[in-house]
């Protein structure tokens, strides 16, 4: 049954194009998400849950669910995407790229972005509202994009394209068939160097952020700016400061009762592969992922650094990395 189901939607989907990431490449197992006819009686497919015949013969309910029946920590080798995340313990920093949620479906979160809840989008014009699942953002059946990450999160205008191998590079590429060990090493967060594309991907909903507007003299932008360099004439940076990574802001833990944190994430536009793409210099720009997590994480606001936790001994340092007074 199983093999049937697999060759049966192996002709359905041909039309589909696969790029490089798991999950749309030729090795995708359609059967982990889909069954063909659910049941008539009695027996279920396996990983299947009661109640279906489900919308698109996926094998649960809700999208949310299905992911995170294998991203929840549950399955060793899957990376994990819900709190409480344990898989990059002893990794520096201990996350993952994206970071974490907060809970499943419906919880509202200060940490992070809010699964399965109708709500506001903050920095939108015009105003409006979205519902966040995993497949507003990532396409279950693969992208172009880095992370199957979807070309066109609001479906709105051209397409915002974030590549692997142009616009992010990766030190470990993940393995196929997966494995515990080698989905650590290839999603911890330091695995990911960025050169570009993302600040205008997260922006395609967060319009209001995107580009970075001018402001009136003396201040040069409308907010905190992204995909700037340091190193800009009558800029408030410190761009040897961040170059050379040492004391004030910089240090090895976030929230312990040190000041210092790692060096927080930067775009290198001219990265032409990982090492570039990590190397510290005064062109390295301020990006979104220098302060947030896509998905949350362990600090308010999505934040890298817990920039809004009362009485913490690193509340300024990342600004403190580039901005040093
Ligand atoms: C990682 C989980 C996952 C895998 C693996 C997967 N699918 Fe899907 N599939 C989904 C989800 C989720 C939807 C619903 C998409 C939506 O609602 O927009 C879907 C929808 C579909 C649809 C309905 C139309 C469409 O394209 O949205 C078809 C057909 C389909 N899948 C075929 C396949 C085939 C064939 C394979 C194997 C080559 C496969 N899927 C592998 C999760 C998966
Ligand atoms: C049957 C278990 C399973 C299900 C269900 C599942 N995944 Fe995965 N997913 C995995 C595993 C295992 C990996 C790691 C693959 C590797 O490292 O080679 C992975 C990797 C990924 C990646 C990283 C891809 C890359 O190459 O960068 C994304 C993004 C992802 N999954 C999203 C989803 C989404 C969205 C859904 C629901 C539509 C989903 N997954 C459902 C097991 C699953
Ligand atoms: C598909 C649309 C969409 C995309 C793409 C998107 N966001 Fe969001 N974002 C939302 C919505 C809706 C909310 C408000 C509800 C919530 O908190 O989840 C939000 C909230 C947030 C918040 C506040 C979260 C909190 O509770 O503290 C931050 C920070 C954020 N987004 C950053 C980002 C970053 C960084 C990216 C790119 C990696 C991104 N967003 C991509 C829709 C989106
Ligand atoms: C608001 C957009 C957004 C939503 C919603 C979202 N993701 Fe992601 N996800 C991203 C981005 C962006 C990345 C890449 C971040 C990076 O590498 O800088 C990512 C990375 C990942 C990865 C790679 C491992 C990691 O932690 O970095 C997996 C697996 C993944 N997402 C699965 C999921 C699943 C499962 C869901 C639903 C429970 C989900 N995502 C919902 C934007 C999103
Ligand atoms: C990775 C480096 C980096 C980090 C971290 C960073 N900034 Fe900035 N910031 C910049 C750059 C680059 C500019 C643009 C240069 C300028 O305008 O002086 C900027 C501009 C500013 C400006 C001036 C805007 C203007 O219009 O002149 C303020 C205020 C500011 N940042 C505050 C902060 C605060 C507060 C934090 C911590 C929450 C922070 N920055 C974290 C790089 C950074
Ligand atoms: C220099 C650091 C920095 C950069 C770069 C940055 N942010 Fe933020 N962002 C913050 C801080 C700090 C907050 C929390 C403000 C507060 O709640 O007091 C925040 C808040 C947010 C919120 C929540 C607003 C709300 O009302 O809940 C969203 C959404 C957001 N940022 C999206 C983005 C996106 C998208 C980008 C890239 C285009 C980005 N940010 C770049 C530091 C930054």
């Amino acid at each position: 049954m199983k093999n049937n189901a697999k060759i049966i939607f192996f002709f359905i989907l041909s039309s589909h194009a696969f790029a490089g990431e798991y999950h749309g490449q030729a090795d995708v197992i359609c059967s982990d998400c889909h069954t063909t006819h659910y049941s008539q009686q009695g027996t279920l497919p396996e990983g299947a849950e009661p109640g279906g015949p489900f919308t698109d013969l996926l094998l649960v309910g809700s999208v949310d669910q299905l992911c995170l029946s294998c991203h929840d920590g549950t399955d060793p080798a899957a990376p994990d995407v819900l709190a409480p995340v344990v898989m990059y313990n002893g990794a520096i920093p201990a996350v993952s790229s994206a970071g974490y949620f907060d809970g499943p479906d419906g919880t509202i979160s200060g940490y992070g972005h809010d699964l399965g809840l109708d709500t506001q989008v903050p920095f939108s014009i015009p105003n409006r509202n979205a519902v966040l699942s995993c497949i507003s953002c990532h396409d279950p059946h693969g992208t172009a994009n880095y992370r199957n990450l979807v070309l066109n999160p609001d479906s709105i205008g051209a397409d915002k394209q974030v590549a692997l191998g142009s616009d992010v590079f990766e030190e470990n590429h993940p393995r196929v068939p997966a494995e515990r060990a080698a989905s650590i090493n290839a999603y911890k967060a330091s695995n990911s160097g960025y050169r570009s594309g993302m600040s205008r991907w997260c922006a395609d909903c967060h319009t209001d952020l995107d580009p970075s507007n001018p402001g009136n003299p003396p201040a040069h932008f409308m907010r905190h700016p992204s995909d700037i360099a340091m190193n800009g004439t009558g800029y408030h940076i410190n761009a040897a400061h961040w170059v050379a990574g040492q004391s004030d802001g910089f240090g090895l833990v976030s929230d312990d009762a040190i000041e210092g944190v790692p060096r927080l994430r930067f775009q290198q536009p001219d990265a032409t592969d990982y090492e570039s793409s990590k190397t510290p210099e005064e062109t390295n720009q301020v990006f979104c992922g220098t302060c947030h997590y896509a998905h949350g994480g362990p600090f308010k606001g999505s934040l890298t650094w817990p920039y809004k936790t009362d009485g913490s001994a690193d509340l300024y340092s990342g600004c403190q990395q580039c901005h040093y007074k």
